[in-house]
């Protein structure tokens, strides 16, 4: 069975909306594990629109399984990286406008930047992944970097409106899983994952790494009102 990391951004996204201190996405990440997340994930954005450098700090202190730093390749975040050191590091491509990571990497397009990268977190002990869409080209670019893994994006397939429309993303995710092996990277998998259309990602071959946000910090928002509320109309009551 794949892992699964458990991307908490959206933690600190909500703290951000008020500047403050709560919720705290360390203590969100704890609580992940102990429910059984095999990592945690976040993305240190060069805007910094959600996670902090001292949210990335503390949970390299606090995280007791993996933590995999989802980054673009920029020069700051990469000595941010190699001072933290996470297990692993996502390279990304990030773009100021857009609301989450749009589209994977395109590693052609810049071949000799990606490996330089890739080398530097290599020879600091750092696992390194490339986010990118499945394509036989992509994938043989990816392996000629140096990287240890690829995560395929499946957002076509999970933004598919039916089951038949995500029959041909599905396909392209299994080809490039396949490829991928082959040529010797590690499979991971991940955007727009949801508890509707995990299963048929998870039944992929050779796919070791599921990584989820959205859905999970969305269901658990729903799935702690109840208690939330009951907590405060207690204390309201015994006042
Ligand atoms: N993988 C990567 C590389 C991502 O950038 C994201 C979004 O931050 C995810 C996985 C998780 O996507 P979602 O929040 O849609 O589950």
């Amino acid at each position: 069975m794949a892992t699964l990391g458990v991307n908490i951004d959206h933690v600190a996204t909500v703290r951000q909306a008020r500047g403050g201190s709560e919720p705290d996405p360390v203590a969100a990440a704890v609580l992940a594990e102990l429910a059984g997340a095999d990592g945690i994930t976040v993305h240190l954005r060069e805007d910094r629109r959600h996670i902090q450098d001292r949210d990335l700090r503390l949970l390299r202190q606090a995280v007791q399984t993996r933590l995999n730093l989802e980054m673009a390749c920029s020069e700051e975040i990469l000595a941010i990286a190699l001072e933290v050191k996470p297990e692993q590091v996502t390279l990304v491509p990030e773009r100021r406008q857009e609301v989450t990571t749009e589209g994977g990497l395109n590693v052609p397009n810049e071949e000799a930047r990606v490996t330089g990268i890739v080398a530097r977190l290599r020879s600091s002990g750092i696992c390194v992944s490339l986010f990118v869409d499945p394509g036989d080209e992509m994938i043989r670019a990816c392996a000629r970097t140096g990287t240890d893994a690829i995560e395929l994006h499946t957002g076509l397939y999970a933004r598919a409106k039916s089951e038949r429309s995500g029959d041909a993303p599905l396909q392209a995710l299994e080809r490039g899983a396949r490829l991928a092996h082959e040529l010797g990277l590690g499979v991971n998998a991940g955007h727009g994952l949801n508890y509707w259309n995990v299963q048929p990602v998870c039944r992929l071959p050779h796919v070791e790494e599921l990584n989820i946000g959205h859905s999970i910090i969305s269901r658990a928002v729903l799935v702690g009102m109840e208690r939330a509320v009951q907590e405060m109309k207690a204390l309201m009551r015994e006042a």
